[in-house]
């Protein structure tokens, strides 16, 4: 079982961007901690701050991987090019927000990509990641 996390911009602040709303961890201990909760999946991460990037790695992965959590930052409420990637690619995808977005400014209530997705975890914080990898895992 292949899965990948794809966090976009501004997400590898996670920990020192504003703690309030997104914590106090960063993203690379919860890696360490995800990788020893689920010892069974090659479980890898990328960030980037690039659109293209994102896109260019949902495309890398997007026909060999089980799984995708994406997470893409404020490129979901802004990006047709990444949810047309994901609509292009046959591996199915989770969109993951650590915040309620839906509890924020009215721009951050519409995503491009949530309906190319299998389906969103919203406000969940980091334990969104989890519950979609334990969805992959067991359906
Ligand atoms: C976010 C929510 C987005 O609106 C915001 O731009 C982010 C993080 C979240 O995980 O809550 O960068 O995707």
């Amino acid at each position: 079982m292949k899965i990948i996390i794809i966090n976009g911009p501004n997400l590898n602040l996670l920990g020192q961007r504003e703690p309030t709303i997104y914590g106090q961890k960063t993203f690379e201990a919860f890696f360490e901690f995800l990788q020893m909760e689920f010892p069974g999946v090659t479980l890898h991460y990328f960030q980037s701050n690039y659109e293209g990037e994102i896109i260019d790695k949902l495309h890398e992965v997007g026909f060999t991987y089980n799984g995708i959590v994406l997470n893409s930052g404020a490129y979901t409420h802004t990006s047709i090019a990444i949810a047309d990637a994901i609509g292009a690619i046959e591996t199915p995808v989770i969109e993951v927000h650590i915040s309620n977005v839906y509890a924020r400014e009215k721009f951050r209530h519409h995503s491009f990509s949530a309906p190319k997705c299998i389906g969103s975890i919203i406000g969940l914080g980091l334990k969104g990641y989890e519950l979609a990898i334990d969805y992959f895992l067991k359906g």
